[in-house]
């Protein structure tokens, strides 16, 4: 199992699995680290609208210095998404590492969760952001990270990019545009991309249109420039996860 070979703050390890029965009808277990807090984000499937669990902004809240996050972030609600984000822009940095060589292929709020850390020392495996939900995950082999063709039916939709309706879908950019999605989820409460069309229509809206982000949700520059460069069409130009950390201190934990 991929995730069991996977060893980092921001990914939840998976430490044993266990089937207890034969292979065909037995329930498969788990033993993982637990997002303790839960789901980062909720989702009201009916309107597709997205708002921060109330007890990871809580938690978040705790360790947000006030005084200091204007004007990097333009307000408490951008700077929680900035702690949560950055924590999982240091998770797929990790798994797109070419010593590792895995996209995630479903990077989305709802497979990120929250986990608090009761007595830990380590600043590293402190309060943070986890994903989770390995099951569209691939192994890239080694050298072919530029040619590689991932499975068409890994993601969700909604977060698909653009490239998928070409067939040109190289593995890490589709996380990297997954990203972009997913913190426009959070920040702005909706999809980038008209969520209630059919599949074909949403797809031609990912490939066609300029994201479209509500009015009256004031951001940073800093989130805009980042947005910019993760949600670039072309993926041959998209920026990979590792320079966007560089460049964007908004990903920096
Ligand atoms: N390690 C974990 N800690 C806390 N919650 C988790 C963990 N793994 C999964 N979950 C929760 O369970 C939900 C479903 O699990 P997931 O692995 O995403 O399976 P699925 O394939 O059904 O999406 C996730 O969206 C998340 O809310
Ligand atoms: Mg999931």
């Amino acid at each position: 199992m991929l995730a069991g070979t996977l060893n980092h703050p921001n990914i939840s390890r998976t430490f044993m699995c266990y089937c207890d029965g034969d292979n065909s009808t037995g329930k498969l277990y788990a033993v993982m680290d637990l997002g303790t807090l839960g789901g980062v984000v909720k989702c009201d499937e009916s309107t597709m609208t997205f708002s921060l669990s109330p007890a990871v902004e809580k938690c978040v809240t705790t360790h947000v210095d006030k005084a200091s996050y204007a004007p990097f972030c333009k307000s408490l609600k951008e700077k929680i998404a900035q702690f949560i984000f950055a924590d999982v822009a240091a998770g797929l940095a990790y798994l797109h590492h070419p010593a590792i060589r895995i996209v995630n292929r479903d990077i989305k709020p709802e497979n990120i969760v929250f986990a608090t850390l009761e007595g830990g020392t380590s600043e590293k495996w402190r309060d943070r952001a986890l994903i989770v939900d390995f099951t569209t995950a691939e192994k890239i082999p080694e050298g072919k990270e530029e040619t590689f063709k991932v499975c068409r039916d890994g993601g969700t939709p909604a977060f698909e990019a653009p490239e998928c309706l070409t067939g040109d879908h190289r593995p890490m950019p589709l996380d990297v545009w997954a990203l972009g999605v997913s913190i426009v989820c959070v920040v702005y409460g909706k999809l980038p991309f008209p969520a209630d069309a059919s599949v074909a229509e949403l797809e031609n809206a990912i490939s066609t249109l300029e994201p479209a982000y509500p009015e009256g949700i004031e951001v940073s520059g800093e989130l805009k420039a980042v947005l910019a460069d993760l949600l670039e069409k072309d993926p041959s130009k998209r920026i990979t996860i590792q320079e966007a950390i560089d460049k964007h201190d908004w990903l920096k934990v």
